[in-house]
């Protein structure tokens, strides 16, 4: 985790409220493989990174909450009772929506005082939200003595994202940030709610993110729209989730859908089997084959779920003319955001170096490459 960030998160709170805060760290997270699989109750593979939100927290006797977003410069102040999402409201959605979410279930939060900073850079598919909202009903059931459990923390991230930035997000980024293992991917199981720690040591590979620094405006509704065709056909099939459908099914009710509608249900049950077909590669050490996993992960997600565009495609095209890079593939929702390559450690700088002109070259405008560090997840730091 970031110590800069945790200072200065401190500092500022000390100034304002001139009280000692708690302080939470909650990271966010890089996905290996299994990209829309989790509203479909299948497969993911992600893990938490060392970066993500530092959040400073205390009660207030005033008969008010404040949360300052650093970053931003921006102060919010609102009454923790009768809340309604806001037009435009932007981070503050996600502290209202957490809040909210609690009293739902019937876990109320008194007022409170808060600031935070963030170092996940915003719209790069590392779930910046999740880690957000992670950290602020960590924070307050800290605070508040409220006795969730981390799974049940996870639901109403998941509601906040949900009922107040209204995207029908699965789990994974929730889950992911939470549950994070320092070094180690998570195998989770989208419906048990469970997952299986794995070591992750790619050997003369290391991962790399290069964030394509674009944000398609449809990003959101596109999202939803996805989601809607999967719940259609799961109906159709007279079943919980896409999870359970294998291609036979999909076959019998073809006549009943479109072809664009068939060929994304079936890159779902493709995409849950190359998670499961990961996780083997990974024990048999064979580096090779998931290399292989992410290119055709990308394609699926390319050319039959279309959550690419055109600079995603663009970096994976690049990575597979590169025999120093073993795979690529756009990582989270998509319509821009990162790629995430498995690349030759002794090539790292050079593919870096190349990658980023070409980039300029083409699109006229820059790419950020980063490397992380698989981490622990949502945590009350000292
Ligand atoms: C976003 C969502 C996740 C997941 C991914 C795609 O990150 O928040 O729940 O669906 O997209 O895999």
């Amino acid at each position: 985790m970031n110590k800069k960030l945790i200072k200065e998160v401190k500092k500022s709170f000390k100034k304002q409220f001139k009280t000692k805060p708690l302080i939470v760290f909650s990271p966010g997270r890089i996905n290996l493989i299994g990209e829309h699989t989790d509203y479909n109750e299948g497969f993911v593979f992600p893990a938490a990174i060392n970066k993500g939100i530092a959040l400073a927290i205390g009660r207030s006797d005033a008969k008010v909450s404040n949360t300052y977003a650093l970053n931003k410069e921006e102060l919010y102040e609102f009454k923790v009772e009768n809340i309604e999402p806001l037009k435009d409201g932007g981070w503050r959605n996600y502290v209202l929506g957490v809040v909210s979410e609690l009293q739902k279930i019937d876990k109320h939060v008194g007022d409170f005082n808060s600031v935070f900073a963030g170092d996940i850079p915003g719209g790069a598919g590392m779930s910046s939200s999740a880690a957000l909202e992670n950290s602020f009903v960590f924070g307050l059931n800290t605070l508040f003595d409220l006795g969730l459990s981390k799974n049940e923390m996870i639901l109403v991230s998941q509601k906040a994202e949900h009922n107040f930035a209204g995207v029908k997000c699965g789990i994974m980024d929730q889950y992911a940030s939470m549950f994070g293992k320092k070094n180690s991917a998570l195998l989770l199981d989208c419906r048990t709610i469970k997952s299986k720690a794995y070591k992750i040591d790619f050997k003369e590979y290391k991962l790399m993110l290069i964030n394509t620094n674009v944000k398609h405006d449809l990003s959101e509704s596109a999202y939803n729209d996805r989601r809607a065709v999967c719940e259609k056909i799961s109906r159709l099939l007279h079943i919980d989730a896409l999870r359970d459908a294998s291609k036979e099914d999909l076959d019998q009710i073809k006549v009943d859908i479109t072809k664009e509608e068939y060929q994304k249900a079936l890159y779902v049950l493709n995409e849950n089997n190359r998670v499961k077909q990961f996780a083997e590669a990974i024990i048999k050490d064979d580096i090779q084959m998931l290399g292989n996993l992410l290119y055709q992960s990308h394609d699926g997600l390319s050319r039959n779920y279309k959550v690419s565009c055109v600079e995603l495609d663009f970096l994976v095209e690049r990575a597979k003319q590169n025999p120093n890079v073993l795979g690529s593939r756009m990582m989270g929702g998509g319509f821009g955001g990162c790629t995430i390559s498995l690349v030759k450690k002794e090539a790292y700088k050079s593919f870096k170096r190349d990658i980023s002109k070409k980039f300029k070259e083409e699109f006229n405008k820059k790419c950020s490459v980063y490397s992380v560090k698989l981490s622990k997840g949502t945590q009350v730091v000292n």
